[in-house]
């Protein structure tokens, strides 16, 4: 053997062993606006106390299926044409399968060597017995979250479990990612991706948890309870009962403790995950992230409870991220989607990659501890884009509304004010600089209705600026929404003058 082989033998070699692992803890429907992080000592402790916290951060579709579809590609949602939950708006299709499953990111990293796992919720309408392609361990709930008497697909056997307490769906993904990682070396780099049922409907806590955080109440915050007419918002937010009763307020606050409560589960799975990657030997050398599908609203602008809105409580996702090279104790205000984790995951597993493949861009730099400034917030223009749910198959008939205005979530524990509804379809732009703050929105709905709003100014969301702001502005937002609602790639991250 020549020297120079042995010199490329070496490099391959450290080159492999040098590369670090990824866990991700995926939470559903978790906010960040609403306080959703404060009861979690754990995660404070280990994650937020040891790496970074990001407060821009944004879904580019806040609702499940489309934003995990769009987590897991890089690609907004209309790139990987998954428009809602159902499977004939694209939720885990046959287009999916065929042409999406294999460049997503864990696929990606599995073809470079890397082991990966997954438990928990996957898309929505994933019932099958088939194994998501690029994954070494599978273990996938069928369907939408759930903390009792939910199937699995584990690694193929498609196992139902009950509703005793040692079912608590959190628990078991718990015990099946610390089993994975209890196999975990440093000789071989892993991806492991745990994707939890708390906090989304129905929000059971699991039972040592249950009650324990009830001096919680929803924040009042300014926006809270305060419905909209005529021009303040499109017609969805200005529904009847414009204030929601005291009845609905308690029910809002009871949800609020049990999402947090269901938290509590997650926190302790943290803390574990932590204690297994240190006995291990891997912590210093993995990457910890920690994020939502979407945000959550409850009780904001006097709407019930839900995701679905173009307002900050719903696209604004919790994301804390700590690992090699991360700062430690450390606020990120620039703004970042989250489409940029896979290109990011990417670069810090030094795979090479295109990146016109990714709609997202990689935010490795920002958050190295060799460049960070805590004061810098890079400019951006995210789009967030919706179709609304509401079909005749989406009538609920306890609820005085008819088939043919095509609404949907609509319940009567919240006063049958609709939560979605065919004409809630919008594309917005989220631009954030370090002197802009603001939000520009066009909704597909028989008015064309706008909405923008001076977030610098007006950080709840009350006052509708859309016809207020000059003629020429406005212009430049609708160009601005009407290219990125199209663009693909490079297109998606050029940031234009306004
Ligand atoms: C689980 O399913 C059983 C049998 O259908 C039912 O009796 C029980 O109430 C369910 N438990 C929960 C928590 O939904
Ligand atoms: C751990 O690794 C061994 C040997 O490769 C394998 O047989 C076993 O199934 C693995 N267990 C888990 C939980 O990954
Ligand atoms: C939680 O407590 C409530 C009473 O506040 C009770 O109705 C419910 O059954 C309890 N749930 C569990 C899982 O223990
Ligand atoms: C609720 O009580 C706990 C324990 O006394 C306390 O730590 C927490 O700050 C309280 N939360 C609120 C929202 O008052
Ligand atoms: C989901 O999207 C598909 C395709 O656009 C549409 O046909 C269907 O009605 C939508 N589902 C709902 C509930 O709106
Ligand atoms: C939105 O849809 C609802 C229900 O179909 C309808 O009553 C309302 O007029 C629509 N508004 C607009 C602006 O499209």
């Amino acid at each position: 053997m020549n020297l120079f082989i042995l010199l490329l033998l070496f490099l391959s070699l450290t080159s492999a062993l040098s590369k670090p692992n990824f866990v991700i803890i995926l939470t559903d429907d978790q906010d960040l606006l609403l306080d959703s992080l404060k009861p979690l000592q754990k995660i404070e402790k280990y994650l937020i106390n040891n790496g970074v916290i990001f407060l821009n951060a944004f879904t580019s579709s806040p609702i499940c299926c489309p934003s995990r579809s769009s987590f897991l590609t890089g690609n907004f949602a209309h790139n990987t044409n998954t428009f809602n939950n159902s499977l004939n708006g694209g939720c885990y299709s046959n287009e999916w399968i065929e042409n999406h499953e294999l460049r997503t990111f864990p696929a990606i990293l599995n073809n470079h060597g890397y082991r990966t796992f997954y438990a928990g919720k996957y898309l929505n309408q994933y019932y099958s017995n088939l194994i998501p392609q690029g994954y070494d361990q599978f273990y996938g709930l069928h369907g939408n979250s759930k903390y009792f008497n939910y199937t699995l697909n584990e690694n193929g056997n498609i196992i139902k479990y009950g509703d005793n307490q040692e079912d608590y769906y959190t628990n078991v993904i718990k015990s099946q990612i610390l089993n994975f990682l209890s196999n975990q070396t440093k000789d071989e780099p892993f991806i492991a991706i745990v994707s939890t049922p708390s906090c989304h409907a129905p929000f059971t806590p699991e039972e040592k948890f249950n009650n324990s955080l009830s001096n919680f109440t929803a924040p009042r915050t300014s926006n809270f309870n305060v419905g909209s007419r005529g021009l303040d918002k499109h017609w969805l937010m200005t529904m009847k009962p414009k204030e929601l009763s005291q009845e609905t307020i308690a029910k809002i606050d009871e949800f609020y403790r049990m999402r947090l409560e269901s938290l509590l589960s997650v926190d302790d799975m943290v803390e574990e995950i932590i204690e297994k990657l240190s006995e291990q030997n891997i912590l210093d050398e993995t990457f910890i992230i920690f994020t939502s599908d979407n945000g959550y609203h409850l009780g904001n602008w006097a709407m019930p409870w839900d995701k679905r809105l173009p307002y900050e409580t719903d696209i604004k996702i919790p994301l804390i991220i700590r690992g090699p090279n991360v700062p430690v104790k450390k606020v990120v205000q620039s703004p970042v989607a989250l489409i940029d984790l896979a290109p990011t995951i990417l670069n810090w597993a030094e795979i090479n990659y295109k990146s016109e493949n990714f709609d997202g861009q990689s935010f490795d730099k920002l958050i190295n501890e060799k460049f960070f400034n805590e004061n810098f917030i890079n400019e951006r223009q995210i789009l967030i884009e919706h179709w609304g749910e509401g079909n005749v198959e989406t009538f609920n008939p306890e609820c005085p509304w008819k088939k043919s205005q095509r609404l949907s979530e609509c319940q009567i524990e919240a006063e049958c004010k609709c939560q979605d509804s065919w004409n809630n379809t919008y594309v917005c732009v989220r631009h954030l600089s370090k002197d802009i703050n603001f939000l520009y929105c066009t909704f597909h709905d028989r008015e064309h209705f706008n909405e923008a709003y001076d977030l610098g100014e007006d950080e709840f969301q009350l006052n509708n600026v859309a016809y207020d702001i000059l003629p020429s502005i406005q212009a430049r937002y609708q160009i601005i929404v009407e290219n990125l609602r199209n663009c693909l790639g490079e297109d998606c991250k050029i940031v234009k003058n306004v």
